[in-house]
């Protein structure tokens, strides 16, 4: 029985596959994103760089040697490599459980093509059991939680915890995403919401999905 972390070593192992030749790619952030980077090490000297998702990707990566550009700098991307916290046969997504998902959802908009690595476990019906995250600036904290509230879900201050970007993480429990892309938006209109964890207007174009059977490649 192949324990998690070895499906996440094989599905990045899979996306080093999508890296184009000397190109810079797009890095998520979390353990799988991680297992990737790892990946890209090897092959480093076949890439000019990459551009992070977050602090923590950023400082892995200058760890291997590898070169990280600003998305200022580096212009449009081929291609996004990163997890995902549940992911649907449509390729939505719910993204954030490491709190990055704002530098996640700008480099992936900056790509032309999103890699989703996930083991098995992330493949869901329906979104939702999964709290969504949704960052949010300070001094919104307490209104948004009402329109949250006011939505179905039960909103959820994630303590002791700031984003790259200075901001806090609501986690919103009890949610059943029936229509993602509607509900990405209507989030998203809530003034204060930075971000929210809903990657579903611009989802995945591939997944990579680790499974005891092999690398299952699936796409919409
Ligand atoms: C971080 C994310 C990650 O992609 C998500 O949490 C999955 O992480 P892991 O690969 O560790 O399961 O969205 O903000």
């Amino acid at each position: 029985m192949m324990s998690q972390d070895e499906l996440k070593r094989a599905v990045a192992k899979a996306a080093i596959e999508y890296v184009p030749v000397d190109c810079i790619v797009g890095v998520g952030t979390g353990s799988t994103a991680n297992f990737f980077i790892d990946e890209l090490a090897k092959i480093k000297h076949k890439i000019r760089g990459a551009v992070a998702s977050s602090e923590a990707s950023a400082k892995r990566l200058l760890g291997h040697g590898i070169e990280v550009f600003s998305l200022n700098d580096a212009g449009s991307l081929p291609v996004y490599v990163d997890g995902a916290d549940e992911i649907t046969r449509h390729l939505h997504m719910i993204k954030g459980g490491g709190g990055a998902l704002t530098r996640e959802k700008i480099v992936a908009a900056a790509s032309k093509k999103f890699i989703c690595v996930c083991d098995a476990s992330k493949l869901v019906d329906v979104l939702g059991r999964f709290p969504l995250p949704v960052e949010v600036i300070p001094m919104a904290r307490s209104s948004v939680a009402r329109q949250l509230v006011a939505l179905g879900g039960q909103p959820i201050l994630r303590q002791g915890f700031t984003t790259d970007n200075g901001n806090i993480i609501i986690d919103v429990h009890g949610l059943n995403i029936m229509n993602p892309v509607e509900l990405e938006a209507t989030l998203d209109h809530i003034a204060g919401v930075v971000t929210n964890g809903l990657f579903a207007r611009r989802g995945a174009d591939v997944l990579l999905l680790g499974t005891p059977e092999g690398v299952k490649t699936m796409t919409v």
